[in-house]
């Protein structure tokens, strides 16, 4: 992305991002040409295209909405250059008028509108755009625009990751992918396959991928900045890698089943967040780890009533074997509290529909006993646009937990709260680690957009952490 500085009216087809409060102004005219543009009010959402008059090259208004919400102007951009990728040569982003936190927005933004889903398609469609460039005076643009592109590579890999078949993405698929980045990008890789998850005492992953032709996995992931003093925080991520989730012998109905290739969101979010954290060098000492297996059904696969060791040995009793997911994780964040002293755990997993159906498609269910934690999150989600929403992780759920066989049972005694009782499932795991994030992303990493005709990948959760980790 070519960055330059300008007053005058740009040459090439522009994309000119305005606030409500903005449209009518001297930049605005200047740009289109045009004194007055009616139709247009800079609503958040908005797209508006007409051709300059003078240059003939197509001028597309898009609009960010109120001046304070910059978060908008990430998704307004990807929108506005994914749909003119056939225009010929470049397309100009003219952002004279936005701050540094927006610029960083626009350009992540416009780096995302080159993904495509359309792997398995033979026959492309046509993109002919160049080159985008930004015009901006800000001092060290260029070094806000470079964090925006970097995000947005990272953000394109997971999304490839969560949109590729589940045929395609086996457990080894996904370990192999870490393996690879980590070597390209400078994170260290260990990973436990098959068997060896049972030389380790991962039973719970073991137990999960067990019925599948595909293998299970456990990768762990480990950044480390330069310079390590007393003062480095350690973070340990922890990524549901599920790579499909039929429900195993508790088996899902077939309708929107085909969706549940999402189901290793969380892992390939954490992934990403290892790409991002060596290529922008973060100051935290971070490790990554995935559990990652195929939730399937066959003679092998784990049952209903079975009891399963732990890695922190603690037996759990399966009631359904479609709860895995906080089985995968138990065994991971009993690895993490054990094996890395992390100052914070932050745990993204598309868990429960019982969070989908609390909160829907806009925020994250987010669950800590960490009030500080809590806010901070609360206030990254904010800025970027990735929400997360604070529920409840009170003592008095815990009884639904409660087997008379084992530990812990993997199923609540009733049928409400699910996502709050999928929680103090997991609370058991970390051992009581004050500084534990829980968040349950199934309602947002997969969902509807203007995009495409289905539900594809989000990409939420990278903006979230990466404002978090470096605020
Ligand atoms: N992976 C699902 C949750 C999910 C649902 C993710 C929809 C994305 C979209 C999870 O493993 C699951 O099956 N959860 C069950 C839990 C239940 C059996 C306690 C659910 O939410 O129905
Ligand atoms: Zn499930
Ligand atoms: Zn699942």
């Amino acid at each position: 992305m070519k960055v330059s500085h300008s007053n005058k009216p740009v040459k090439s087809h522009t994309i000119v991002p305005c606030y409500e409060e903005e449209i009518n102004t001297e930049i605005i005219s200047q740009q289109t040409g045009f004194k007055k543009i009616s139709d247009f009010k800079g609503e958040s959402g908005e797209l508006y295209s007409l051709i300059h008059p003078e240059t003939a090259k197509k001028i597309i208004l898009i609009g960010l909405g109120k001046k304070s919400k910059n978060e908008h102007c990430g998704q307004a951009i990807r929108k506005a250059v994914f749909f003119n990728l056939k225009l010929d040569g470049a397309l100009t982003i003219y952002a004279e008028h936005l701050d540094a936190k927006t610029l960083e927005h626009a350009a992540y933004g416009a780096a995302l509108a080159f993904y495509n889903v359309n792997l398995y398609k033979e026959s492309k469609e046509e993109k002919k755009l160049e080159e985008v460039k930004i015009i901006t005076s800000l001092k060290g643009a260029a070094d806000v625009i470079k964090r925006g592109t970097v995000m947005a590579g990272s953000t394109s890999n997971a999304m490839n990751l969560i949109n590729l078949p589940s045929n395609i993405k086996t457990p080894y698929y996904i370990a192999d992918y870490a393996v690879k980045s980590g070597k390209t990008h400078g994170y260290s890789t260990k990973v436990f396959k098959g068997n060896e998850l049972l030389k380790q005492n991962l039973h719970a992953v073991y137990a999960v991928g067990k019925g599948s032709e595909n293998p299970p996995a456990f990768i762990i992931m480990e950044y480390k900045p330069k310079k390590i003093t007393a003062n480095t925080k350690k973070i340990g991520l922890i990524g549901k890698g599920i790579s499909f989730d039929t429900g195993g012998i508790s088996i899902k109905s077939s309708t929107n089943m085909h969706y549940l290739k999402c189901d290793m969101a969380g892992g390939a979010t954490v992934i990403a967040m290892m790409e991002l954290a060596a290529q922008l060098k973060f100051d935290q000492h971070i490790i990554g780890i995935v559990p990652t297996a195929e939730n399937s059904v066959g003679g092998a696969s784990y049952r209903p009533g079975d009891v399963l060791k732990s890695y922190s040995g603690k037996h759990i009793e399966v009631i359904d074997t479609d709860a895995e997911g906080r089985l995968v994780l138990a065994d991971a964040l009993a690895y993490m509290v054990k094996n890395y002293k992390t100052d914070t755990i932050i745990d993204l997993a598309t868990l429960t529909g019982s969070c989908v159906a609390t909160l829907g498609y806009f925020a994250a269910g987010m669950f800590t006993h960490n009030d500080q934690l809590a806010a901070s999150l609360y206030e990254s989600g904010l800025s970027t646009g990735d929400k997360v929403w604070r529920l409840p992780l009170w003592d008095e759920y815990k009884p639904y937990m409660n087997s008379d066989i084992a530990d812990i049972k993997n199923l609540s005694s009733v049928p409400v709260a699910g996502a709050t009782t999928a929680a103090k499932f997991l609370e058991v795991f970390t051992n009581k680690h004050e500084a534990w994030v829980h968040l349950d992303i199934a309602g947002v990493s997969f969902t509807d957009s203007e995009l495409y005709k289905s539900r594809t990948a989000s990409g939420y959760g990278i903006k979230l952490l990466t404002d978090f980790l470096t605020k």
